[in-house]
């Protein structure tokens, strides 16, 4: 039986101030859960701040992302390491928005998202492997754009993703991957995944993995769905046979509705 998991991605919000208190209030809530995993992943700025608020629940730390180098000469950049240092045990690593593909069309019409928010599936699979390698649980992020849902190439996009992220990672070591699928127009732009079909894209995914590794690797690994998930709609998702949880943007940013979402991963364990 896999383990539901809800993960906050706070994207770029929070100040320290605001991620203590919602780091607070969501630890207040939901700090002792035992049958659900509880992952926060506030902006790099705010890791220690909210390592320190977790320090005594059962909440864990995840970062948004890292760069695959140990050290060095890498302005901005963070390695597995320091992440480490701050407390983290997960990373989401591919994240749509890392790799310039938006929902959104304001921030699609932003010139040159592609190189600024430059990831493409080769530098995903190098941080999956540096996060592997440290000892960091990769939450990998796959999902298609409309105009390739449209296309009918839902399937093929997410597949390439998929097999792209694990070139060279061996079966030992994909086991402490995550996969999130989320499609790229159900971020942040309330149009949420009918459930049916997030269910046949994260089964998808695990045939993937049973073809890649082995039944008993696909079988164990959390897939989550990704996309507008709200109190309103988590429950049809929970309840899908391939779908063990959610990675949040704007519903993780409140305590209140965050909670919520942690309460129905729970009832879904029951
Ligand atoms: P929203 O929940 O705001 O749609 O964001 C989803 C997401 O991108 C999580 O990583």
């Amino acid at each position: 039986m896999r383990k539901p998991v809800m993960a906050g991605n706070w994207k770029m919000n929070c100040d320290n101030e605001e991620a203590l208190q919602l780091a607070d209030g969501v630890t207040a809530r939901a700090g002792q859960v035992e049958d659900a995993l509880v992952i926060l992943c506030p902006p790099a700025t705010a890791l220690s701040t909210v390592h320190q608020v977790i320090a005594n629940s059962n909440v864990k730390l995840g970062a948004q992302n890292l760069f695959w180098e140990e050290e060095g000469a890498f302005t901005g950049e963070l390695s597995a390491k320091m992440l480490l240092s701050c407390g983290c045990e997960f990373v989401i690593v591919g994240h749509s928005e890392r790799r310039g593909r938006f929902g959104n069309p304001d921030e699609a019409e932003v010139e040159d998202l592609g190189a600024i928010f430059g990831d493409t599936d080769a530098t995903v699979n190098r941080k999956i492997h540096a996060a592997l390698a440290a000892g960091l649980q990769p939450i990998v992020c796959v999902g298609e754009l409309l105009a390739e849902r449209q296309a009918g190439a839902t399937d093929d996009v997410v597949e390439d993703q998929v097999r792209a992220a694990l070139e060279g990672v061996t079966e030992e070591a994909a086991g402490n991957i995550i996969f999130a699928y989320e499609p790229v127009w159900a971020i942040g732009t309330g149009e949420v995944c009918d459930a049916d079909e997030a269910d046949r894209v994260c089964g998808m995914i695990r045939q993937i993995l049973a073809a890649i590794y082995s039944d008993d690797l696909a079988e164990g690994m959390q897939v989550l769905y990704g996309g507008s998930v709200k109190p309103e709609n988590v429950e049809g998702l929970m309840a899908q046979d391939n779908i063990d949880g959610g990675l949040v943007g704007g519903a993780s940013l409140q305590a209140d509705s965050f909670g919520r979402l942690i309460e129905a991963a729970v009832a879904s364990a029951g």
